[in-house]
């Protein structure tokens, strides 16, 4: 199939052009054009996206874009068999932009347009790599998917392709928001999870362990559910009114980025301990799955579970990516040719759950 991508849930403003073929579970995916936009500068000064910014943005750069991601591909929008588009969850002003954008091509052409969900993207994105030597990617069920992003923090079931359960997920703040949170503490500029591990990497060089003591919230609950919130608060507390020297800096982000980390390690074993069934594949996906701390953490996960496929992102779509957002359409699609028909108006969702049915 080939599909032209469009995500635009956040500050990310992406377009790719993709021909996938295959089985689901391993899909053939050429990547023909792909160009991805970040705003993330623009935002800086706010110290957050800016949903109106991001929504002008957008829109102002939508049509370059696509034009670079087609020319790349050599093809035309009519080569295309749909289009696909981030329908939720993530900012609406953001989300429609890219709708909008989606639609009006789409009748241009005389296109489908598919409704995509950004957290389903996730998941699936690990199922591309650049790298065309390396072994095939294949999920085998069940699978668990742990999605850490800046708007989530969730433990994820899947029995088979196409089918969510959610087995935990944050009360609070996401794990990417505490890390940008953090980092805001300890005066780095948004978006502040890749400084905070930064500066974590330089203490781990000469610490062995983490020097302050923060606490693991909901660690212990019994249940896989997450919160990060007082553990920013910690941070908070032990920063406030203090001037902080480079040392203790680095000191501060490494014990925090261990906190945050042993977290989702544990509920992510959790996960798998208590499964009735052997886990077959573990996904991490989203944003914070960048955080070389988490991967290493993960891979280690390898010697207690050595059945376990354990799929990561490509370094370049651990990010809001278009990719991602036309590997799930190609699912979608597959799983349900009838969204080719239907002629239903998408609507920006921001709160859409990966459990939803619509998407
Ligand atoms: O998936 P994503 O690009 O956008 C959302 O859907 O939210 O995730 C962005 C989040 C931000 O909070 C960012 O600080 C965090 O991912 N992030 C990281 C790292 N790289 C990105 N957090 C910790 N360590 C990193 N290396
Ligand atoms: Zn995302």
């Amino acid at each position: 199939m080939k599909i032209l991508s469009i995500e635009t849930s956040c500050d990310e403003t992406a377009v790719a052009v993709l021909d996938i073929s295959g089985a689901l579970e391993s899909p053939d995916i050429k990547v023909l054009g792909n160009t991805l936009y970040s705003q993330a500068h623009l935002h800086e000064e706010f110290g957050g996206v800016y949903p109106n910014l991001a929504r002008r943005e957008h829109e102002k750069n939508l049509p370059t874009i696509l034009e670079r991601s087609l020319r790349e591909s050599g093809l035309g929008v009519l080569d295309m068999d749909f289009i696909a588009v981030t329908e939720g969850p993530g900012l609406e002003p953001a989300l429609w932009t890219g709708i909008t954008f989606a639609q009006r091509l789409g009748e241009e052409w005389g296109k489908p347009v598919v409704g995509v969900n950004h957290m389903r993207g996730h998941i699936y994105s690990v199922l591309y790599s650049p790298d065309t030597s390396s072994e095939k990617r294949e999920l085998r069920f069940p699978l668990l998917a742990l999605l850490v992003s800046g708007g989530h923090t969730e433990l994820v079931r899947m029995d088979k392709i196409g089918q969510y359960q959610i087995l935990g997920r944050t009360r609070d703040d996401a794990v990417g928001e505490a890390f940008d949170k953090v980092a805001r503490l300890l005066n780095l500029p948004y978006p502040g999870g890749p400084k905070v591990s930064a500066l974590a990497e330089e203490d781990r060089k000469v610490n062995k362990e983490a020097t302050i003591d923060l606490p693991r919230p909901m660690m212990h609950s019994g249940d896989l559910d997450f919160s990060y919130s007082g553990l920013k608060t910690a941070v908070l507390y032990k920063t406030k009114g203090v001037n902080l020297d480079e040392v203790e800096r680095r000191a501060m982000a490494r014990s925090f980025e261990d906190a945050a980390i042993d977290v989702l390690i544990s509920k992510t074993k959790q996960a798998i301990d208590t499964s009735e069934v052997d886990i077959n594949t573990l996904v991490v996906a989203g944003g914070v799955s960048a955080n070389k701390h988490l991967v290493s953490e993960v891979e280690r996960l390898k010697e207690s579970y050595p059945q376990l496929d354990i799929l990561i992102p490509d370094q370049k779509l651990t990010g809001d990516n278009a990719i991602m957002i036309g590997i799930a359409s190609f699912i979608k699609v597959s799983l349900d040719p009838q969204v080719l028909e239907n002629k239903e108006e998408i609507k920006a969702n921001g709160n859409l759950r990966i459990t939803s049915s619509e998407a």
